[in-house]
């Protein structure tokens, strides 16, 4: 018996860090959406609670410090059954990268894991277990269009999809540490993108009005610091992008297109500058 999920990657349409918390985290308003460029998770049982995770990719971690088996763990442990899992992952998604693909995968894994040993377990159950294993994975179960809020655990899925486009997304050979940028930035610093005209915008299905919103609290600090991401994004609406902003905490840029050849013309004026390009579609959920 084996089971497949896809793990769509996500991009930040819009990000507002609002406050910092007494905790030490930032309060996050977020428009999420995801794409299509996807890891691909096989499951299959094994005995006795082992869990062996199989990837291509060198850099991940394939222990407790992966996302993938923190969410075994949990499951095992909220519907107490004995047996093991065997994943096989296929990255397909830039790692650290600011696309959730990490987030996306653990919420594969619930999925996976729900249907391989039918646990009957509701988005709901699946939302409260994951809130400790990342920030973007209720997103990722929830899989639509969503206004999201708190650290990423309040989710409230938008009535319509973002209008259909393509994405252009340049991941620069840079590593950015997500805790870095939130300790580093100055809260006084920031720009606010307008999330609730965002909302609006998408609401209305007015694509236009969504590229003008589109915006990264995140932003300013990173194009500082690397101004060869700067570079990336003038050079996407040098070649023609109806908008381009940094996703998450980057370093990834991407740039929307209404229009396949513009979007053709973007990716390939980037791939003149960098290795990872790729040009996908938004997936309409
Ligand atoms: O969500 P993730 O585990 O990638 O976050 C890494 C770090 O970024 C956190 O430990 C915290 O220092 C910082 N962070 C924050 N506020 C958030 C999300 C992350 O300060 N909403």
């Amino acid at each position: 018996m084996e089971v497949i999920e896809k793990a769509p990657a996500k991009i930040n349409l819009g990000l507002d860090v609002l406050y910092k918390r007494p905790d030490g985290y930032h309060e996050l308003e977020m428009i999420m959406t995801s794409i299509d460029l996807s890891d691909r998770l096989t499951f299959s049982p094994l005995p006795n609670k082992k869990i062996i995770i199989q990837t291509d990719n060198g850099f991940l971690p394939r222990d407790k410090k992966n996302n993938i088996y923190q969410t075994i763990e949990i499951m095992q442990k909220a519907y107490g059954f004995s047996d093991g899992v065997l994943v096989h992952l296929t990255k397909n998604i830039p790692v650290a990268a600011g696309l959730g693909g990490g987030s996306s995968d653990a919420a594969a894994t619930f999925r996976g894991l729900n249907r391989l040993f039918g646990l009957n377990a509701t988005l709901n159950d699946m939302v409260k277990l994951s809130i400790p294993v990342g920030t973007d994975v209720p997103f990722c179960l929830y899989g639509k269009t969503a206004l999201v809020k708190g650290l990423g655990d309040i989710v409230q899925p938008l009535e319509h999809s973002i209008p259909q486009c393509w994405v252009v997304l340049v991941k620069p050979k840079l590593s950015i540490s997500t805790p870095k940028v939130f300790s580093r930035m100055r809260l006084e610093e920031l720009h606010h993108p307008n999330i609730r005209a965002l909302k609006t915008a998408i609401e209305q299905q007015d694509y236009q009005q969504m590229t003008k919103e589109l915006g990264n609290s995140l932003e300013g600090y990173t194009l500082n610091k690397y101004p060869s991401v700067q570079g990336i994004k003038d050079k996407m609406l040098a070649f023609g992008a109806d908008a381009a902003v940094m996703s998450g905490s980057g370093p990834t840029v991407f740039a929307l297109c209404q229009h396949y050849s513009r979007a053709v013309r973007v990716a390939n004026g980037l791939r003149g500058f960098c290795d990872e390009v790729y040009l996908v579609r938004t997936l309409n959920q």
